[in-house]
């Protein structure tokens, strides 16, 4: 049977924080996710927009319980800021989605010094579920959904140049931090077990949908040759709403399982089915590699002991 929205079960008595909720496939899973009855953060970089969506979202499903978050990926320190404010506000979470992206942008780093890509796409989110971890495993089954993109089979990680500071290829950069979110997802999973806390990491990837990501790279780089492209490849997009199943199946499947990432049936299009993760992230030792750069680069800006702590293996 194909899983669709209407295969989300009953998400009551759920509180669930999405990233980037005030567009494209991260508002479509926050639509969904009302529509079960889950109360949703909007996580978003601007609250302007955020509330913007609340409103959209409120006239879409009346009685919804939304709540909203300045969080913006591109600031550690805002991160940072932000993820304090929910745990000072929310007793337990029970999802976060760390759907947030932005796709081959011109060469740009943030405040600390980032890729923005690297930045956004892996090392903020990587930031905030560490510091979720502890609202998320205060209820049983908690879940973290990473979500990549089809990218990540084209992604090699620039071990010798993370940052792209030598040489810097937009295209390279994103798949890059589309390949980290996976490999992230399964090195939280693999801590998780063996640290034996209940929650789950998953990851998933939309394939192509219609969303802001594409205008917005297209702008940013003024590449009338890729606006042609998009156009070109348009009947193969599919909706935000269908673009969203792959992560609304790995955040609310009961049957999912940590470590496993859903995608569309035909690779770019169609209904979510469980799909193999791109081979380098099969690699644990790079895996961890990976985690160790990335939470030294964190660490660098802002705190995050007590997740590591959290994170240590049990004798
Ligand atoms: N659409 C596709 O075909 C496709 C394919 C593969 C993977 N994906 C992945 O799907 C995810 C969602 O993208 P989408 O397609 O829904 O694109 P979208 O419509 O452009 O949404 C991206 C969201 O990320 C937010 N964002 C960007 N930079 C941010 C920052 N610094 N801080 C906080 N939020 C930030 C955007 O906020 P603003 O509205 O303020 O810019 C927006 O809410 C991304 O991770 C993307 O890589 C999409």
């Amino acid at each position: 049977m194909l899983w669709s929205i209407d295969s989300i079960p009953n998400q009551k008595d759920k509180t669930v924080l999405v990233t980037g909720a005030n567009s494209g496939l991260g508002f479509q899973t926050a639509l969904a996710l009302l529509s079960k009855g889950a109360r949703v953060i909007l996580g978003c970089r601007s609250i302007e927009n955020a509330e913007r969506a609340r409103q959209e979202l409120l006239s879409k499903v009346s009685h919804g319980n939304i709540e909203v978050l300045e969080i913006d990926l591109a600031d550690l320190e805002k991160v940072n800021k932000a993820s304090d404010q929910v745990i000072a506000k929310y007793q337990s979470i029970n999802l976060l989605i760390n759907n947030a992206g932005v796709m081959a942008p011109p060469q740009t780093y943030t405040k600390q010094g980032l890729e923005l890509q690297f930045a956004v796409n892996h090392l903020s989110h990587m930031a905030l579920t560490l510091k979720m971890l502890p609202l998320l495993s205060k209820q049983s089954g908690g879940r973290v959904v990473t979500v990549s993109s089809g990218a990540q089979y084209m992604g090699k990680i620039n071990w010798d140049d993370l940052q792209g500071e030598r040489n810097y290829n937009r295209w390279a950069s994103y798949s890059q931090s589309k390949l980290a979110n996976v490999m992230f997802a399964l090195q939280l999973s693999k801590k998780l077990k063996e640290s034996n806390v209940d929650i789950a990491s998953l990851s998933a990837h939309p394939g192509l949908a219609r969303t802001n990501l594409q205008p917005q790279s297209v702008m940013a780089n003024g590449s009338w040759q890729e606006d042609i492209a998009y156009k070109l490849m348009n009947p193969m997009f599919q909706s935000a709403r269908m673009g969203s199943l792959p992560q609304l199946r790995a955040a609310t499947d009961l049957k999912a399982k940590s470590g496993e990432q859903y995608g569309p049936q035909f690779n770019f299009r169609g209904y979510p089915v469980l799909c193999r993760v791109a081979p380098p992230a099969l690699n644990s030792a790079q895996r961890e590699q990976l985690w160790e750069m990335s939470e030294n680069l964190i660490g660098d800006f802002i705190n995050i002991p007590r997740s590591k702590e959290f994170l240590k293996k049990k004798k």
